[in-house]
């Protein structure tokens, strides 16, 4: 290494532990404590001997470790904290929606599941604009028309069917039962956000809930869910036939029909989860394994790696102005891809190897200019878009005593969904048609544009920013991470990444580091609201970026496996309500 690098690299390790206790301090004071209830308190990061478990929710946490110490695996203690966040996060935790599984088992086997809502089979390309072709506002994300038949419920059992290890399926469901009948009591985030959304629940809602109960929530309100108890008792009993057919299968229905919706008997009949083929690639050493389409999750974070692998990214350093400027140029050149060619692969002949063919990327960045920002014009398919924001995902990270890990995010796409309980039977219906491209290179919520790879098509799939991912080093088990925030999860995932593996960070100070992301379209640099002062955004200004300060981006949840093999889980400070749990 030559002086000048050494000095790079020590002056880095300091401007990184600086910011590293910055961003801890800044963010422990001042903020709202962790989610609190009687029996339960939020921990955001900690570092465990065997197990972990880190998810959105204490009581979700919970719920894993207790299938954990009764001898489950890492994908049955997913499987319980997906049923339990349906009860106890229901602005994404759920049944009504869908999501991704990423398994690496102790022995180093891969997989993926795919348990994404599919559109109904009256659903159509056009059927968000109206007369004069133009979207209609407000049709793909707010009621009945805009609910993707729900996976959640045929994923969770494929993954128990093939890698579960407890023998009784019906253990899995009972920490979300106990919640959901005794009820809970709920944290501030969860009041505050119920009271943000209680019009919509009135307006949109066909029949009273247990949400619209009341007229405004508080912190430590008990929430008691007795039919959505009755729901999850359904599928205790009948696996997915107690949620795809019989008695909850009438009442879906029945709650389509009385709102306008599309999804049938036979819409539910014929949903399936999908095993896919991971996608693995490598970045200096490292493995990642991350979901292929339907999810651009995958795909994206990988062209990404590989674009900035090339550079020297840890004597750039953390932040500098020429490491977010390569990292800015990497995301847009992925999103560009995105934009063009990711959809459902069922559907549309979505190019994998030419996406991360080597030779491929480089040519992508052969017009990087290390001085200028590239004008997404420059790149096809650009116009300039707007940018809205309004989600709610979740995330869950395990890893067993075993050494087995999960990874799954889950959503119901904005907060509860299209906010429409099913009636009688007590849970969010998911918006994810909005994550179509309803018209192309017209924007969705996330600002996202799409083309034909997208478009709506009866029993397709709409296309997913989510990335969960595993990361190997050494052939061995390091990293499991993944989170919820829209378009903003795989920027998320990259930068959580490259903290630790260029900028020297451990994963705590990794997660909680200020983080910007850039989609192609609109061609901007979204950095959260702290991030750098205005000498620094006008130096990028001048670059020729146009920069936009938000609140706060994608919210990971993370292990790392430590060299003396612990296992450091981490939280994030970006929702208050985070927890890890383990022994
Ligand atoms: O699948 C997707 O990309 C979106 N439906 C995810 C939505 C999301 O992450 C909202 N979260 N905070």
């Amino acid at each position: 290494m030559t002086n000048q690098n050494l000095f790079h690299k020590i002056f880095n390790s300091c401007v990184v532990l600086l910011a590293a206790w910055a961003i801890i301090h800044l963010t422990s004071c001042g903020q709202p404590k962790g989610a609190t209830g009687p029996g339960y308190e939020a921990q955001r990061t900690a570092r465990f001997d065997s197990a972990a478990v880190v998810s959105a929710h204490p009581l979700a946490s919970e719920a894993g470790l207790e299938i954990l110490r009764a001898g489950g695996n890492a994908v049955d203690a997913a499987i319980a904290t997906q049923f339990a966040l349906a009860v106890v996060y229901p602005r994404a935790g759920n049944i009504g929606g869908g999501g991704f599984m990423v398994i690496r088992t102790a022995e180093g086997h891969t997989a993926a599941l795919d348990y994404r809502e599919k559109a109904p089979a009256a659903a159509h390309k056009d059927m968000y604009l109206d007369s004069l072709g133009k979207v209609v506002p407000g049709l793909s994300t707010r009621g009945h028309l805009a609910v993707g038949v729900p996976g959640t419920v045929a994923g969770m059992w494929e993954a128990f069917t093939k890698y579960g290890q407890l023998d009784r399926w019906a253990d899995l469901l009972e920490p979300a039962i106990r919640l959901a009948e005794e009820g809970f009591r709920i944290t501030a985030t969860e009041a505050e956000r119920l009271n943000r959304y209680l019009d919509d629940f009135r307006e949109l809602n066909t029949r009273p809930n247990a949400f619209t109960s009341k007229d405004e929530w508080k912190a430590g309100d008990l929430l008691v869910q007795p039919e959505l108890a009755a729901t999850l008792r359904a599928i205790q009993q009948h696996g997915p036939d107690g949620f795809y057919k019989g008695h909850v299968a009438d009442l879906i229905v029945a709650e389509m029909q009385r709102g306008g919706g599309l999804i049938t008997h036979e819409d539910l009949a014929a949903y399936e989860a999908r095993w896919r083929p991971p996608i693995m690639g490598n970045y200096k050493g490292y493995r990642i394994i991350s979901m292929p389409p339907p999810s651009s999750g995958g795909i994206v974070l990988l062209q990404m790696l590989k674009m900035v692998e090339p550079f020297p990214l840890a004597e750039m350093g953390f932040h500098s102005l020429q490491s977010v400027h390569l990292m800015v140029e990497a995301e847009r050149r992925a999103y560009a891809d995105r934009a063009k060619y990711l959809g459902d692969p069922d559907y549309y002949p979505v190019p994998t190897d030419q996406l991360l063919d080597p030779e491929y990327l480089r040519r992508k960045m052969a017009d990087f200019d290390p001085e200028r920002a590239t004008p997404s014009q420059a790149l096809p398919e650009a116009t300039l878009v707007p940018v809205l924001e309004s989600f709610e995902t979740t995330h869950t990270s395990v890893v067993d005593p075993q050494g087995n890990a999960v990874s799954v995010t889950t959503t119901l796409n904005s907060n509860y969904g299209c906010k429409v309980v099913v009636g009688g039977a007590g849970f969010f219906l998911n918006n994810e048609m909005d994550d179509f491209s309803a018209k192309p290179g017209v924007p969705n919520q996330f600002g996202l544009v799409g083309a034909e790879a997208n478009a709506i098509a009866p029993g397709k799939r709409m296309l997913s920013s989510m990335t969960p991912a595993i990361v190997e080093k050494d052939g061995h088990l390091w990293c499991v991470l993944g989170a919820p925030g829209g378009s903003t999860i795989i920027t998320a995932v990259f930068q959580v990444l490259l903290n630790q593996i260029e900028f020297g960070m451990p994963l705590d100070s990794a997660v909680q580091a200020y983080r910007f992301h850039h989609q192609f379209l609109p061609d901007l640099i979204m950095y959260e609201r702290g991030a750098w002062d205005s000498t620094f955004v006008e130096k990028l200004h001048a670059m020729g970026h146009q920069t936009r300060e938000v609140e706060r981006m994608a919210v990971i949840k993370a292990i790392t496996v430590q060299p003396d093999g612990t296992l450091e889980a981490a939280g994030d400070r970006r929702n208050p309500d985070d927890d890890v749990a383990g022994w």
